[in-house]
């Protein structure tokens, strides 16, 4: 086999899938056997769940709309604000597929091009290991920018105008109009539309110390009910 060339070369390309096939997939998966892939109930965190309340303060009568309204009591209420939290993400999730929102957004900051320094940190591949990265939403273009460090970038009622006319909020802009995750205007976001904003200020909520999440810490929740508050 070794005398003709074309045996020393279908020898090389063997041995060369074996070593590609060792150190992407077999190294990998010895790597991270024992770290279980994360629900989406264990992603929810302090940051998101503020998120998540604010959608409830903002756009109450959207809110009881879309998931009824809280149990009063502390420990209930907290258990159903975490449950519709993780619920909202999954259906979140859902729709950024649907809509193809990853046809022009990434979610990766590269490790290149001084990426950090406009999106911060470098992305990590533990970000990946749960149930909402199946398949990874990693993106082949960016027509516009990674949305891996959005969450908190931006305030719940900027992204809601954005996603209803992104020309009202950035001139030109190509993105496309989503006036079907509202019912009538950008103040009434229905179930879809907060489980995509939802969705949107979970992208880097996890980081523990955020770009844009400054100082936050979660506080205990309010115990009125939020729909009765005005804002
Ligand atoms: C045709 C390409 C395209 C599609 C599809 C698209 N976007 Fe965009 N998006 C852009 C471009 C370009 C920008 C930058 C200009 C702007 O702000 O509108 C942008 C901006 C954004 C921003 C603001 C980022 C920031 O902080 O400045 C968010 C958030 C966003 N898109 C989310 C989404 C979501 C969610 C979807 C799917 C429902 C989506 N995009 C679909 C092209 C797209």
């Amino acid at each position: 086999m070794l005398e003709s060339k074309a045996g020393v070369m279908l020898l090389a390309g063997l041995a060369f899938f074996t070593l590609a096939f060792v150190s992407n997939a077999v190294v990998p998966l010895l790597m991270y056997q024992d770290q279980r892939e994360q629900t989406a109930e264990q992603l929810v965190n302090g940051n998101l769940r503020y998120q998540f309340e604010d959608l409830a303060r903002r756009y109450p009568d959207s809110f009881e709309k879309a998931y009824g309204k809280p149990p009063e009591e502390v420990v209930e209420r907290e258990k159903w604000f975490n449950q519709k939290t993780a619920d909202t993400l999954r259906l979140g999730r859902k729709l950024y597929v649907g809509e193809a929102c990853w046809h022009c957004h990434s979610q990766f900051v590269r490790p290149v091009s001084n990426e950090e320094q406009r999106w911060r940190p470098v992305s990590r591949s533990i970000e990946y290991q749960n149930e909402l990265q199946r398949p990874v939403m990693f993106g082949t273009r960016r027509v516009g920018p990674d949305l891996s460090r959005e969450g908190g970038r931006r305030s719940n009622d900027w992204q809601a105008v954005h996603l209803f006319k992104p020309t009202s909020l950035s001139e030109g802009s190509p993105m496309p109009e989503y006036p079907w995750f509202f019912d009538g205007s950008p103040d009434k976001p229905n179930a879809r539309g907060l489980a995509i904003l939802t969705y949107i200020q979970w992208l880097g909520s996890w980081l523990e110390s955020y770009p844009y999440y400054e100082q936050y810490t979660p506080a205990p929740l309010p115990v009125e009910d939020p729909s009765s508050e005005s804002q």
